[in-house]
């Protein structure tokens, strides 16, 4: 199962701008920058870029900390990493499962997972958080940003609103909005999302926390990243209301060295 996902996020990475959602253009507040930016002494630390993907992260990461590990189980992804990073000495590649980082405990300050972290199976999003507590030192960071179930369910009240201020029965409205969201691509009630092959669980905001502190991380902190409209639907008539969001999350391992995750 896993081989298969590698093998269908690899086939997305030669059109991969064309296809997802880009949580680091100029038009997006993204509170990744603040959280990066209160990381002190980042020259002499170790950050650890999980489900890099084509690597937009990676010579932003390369220029403020010492050293940056570009991990990611998609061949296709990182031979567009190592390609973008040719001239950057300080960032080495794995290709590994974040379910199994093992070759990498230990040796992470900061873990950054961005839209990595929608593993189809509960268990393996648990185990792969228990993995990534394992990679960090006491005290080390997690920043990660999911992609929000939620957001879909805010945007789908959105369209079916418009659609009735059009005068359509609530029948077609729904009919509406279940096209201009792209229902066909998910599976709402389990918050699953199919598209070109690969299956990625999309997060509702309540279930950061939960996984998180099951994973034995602490000083959690939750917010939006809002996506600009223009990145998420052609339609113009959404302008006037807030956009949609994907969650971005800090979490820090106890410094206390006999801390443990929960959740076995
Ligand atoms: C939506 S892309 C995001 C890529 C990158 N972080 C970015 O912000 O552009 C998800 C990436 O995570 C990788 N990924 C997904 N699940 C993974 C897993 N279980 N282990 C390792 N990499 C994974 C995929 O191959 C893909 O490159």
């Amino acid at each position: 199962m896993t081989e298969e996902l590698a093998q269908a996020w690899s086939q997305a990475a030669a059109d991969y701008e064309e296809h997802f959602i880009d949580p680091y253009a100029a038009d997006v507040r993204n509170p990744l920058w603040r959280a990066l930016a209160r990381i002190p002494r980042k020259k002499s630390k170790t950050v650890g870029d999980l489900g890099c993907g084509t690597g937009p992260l990676l010579p932003r990461l390369a220029r403020e900390f010492g050293h940056v590990l570009a991990v990611d189980f998609a061949e296709g992804m990182l031979q567009r990493a190592r390609a973008r990073c040719r001239s950057l000495n300080n960032v080495t590649f794995h290709r590994l499962p974040l379910q199994n980082l093992q070759p990498l405990h230990g040796q992470l300050d900061v873990a950054v997972a961005i839209n990595s972290l929608g593993l189809p199976h509960p268990a393996e999003i648990d185990q792969a958080l228990r993995q990534i507590w394992h990679c960090l030192r006491p005290g080390g960071w997690l920043l990660g940003i999911v992609p929000a179930m939620d957001a879909i369910h805010y945007m789908t009240m959105l369209l079916v609103d418009r659609a009735l201020q059009r005068g359509l029965p609530l029948d077609a409205a729904r009919k509406n909005a279940a096209h201009h969201a792209n229902h066909a691509e998910y599976d709402f009630a389990f918050s699953r999302f199919l598209y070109r092959g690969t299956e990625q669980h999309f997060w509702f905001g309540f279930e950061v926390p939960y996984r998180l502190r099951r994973a034995g991380f602490v000083r959690l902190r939750l917010a939006k990243v809002y996506i600009p409209w223009p990145q998420v639907t052609k339609l113009k008539d959404l302008d006037r209301f807030p956009p949609t969001w994907d969650w971005f999350f800090a979490a820090r391992k106890s410094a206390h060295p006999k801390s443990a995750p929960l959740a076995q």
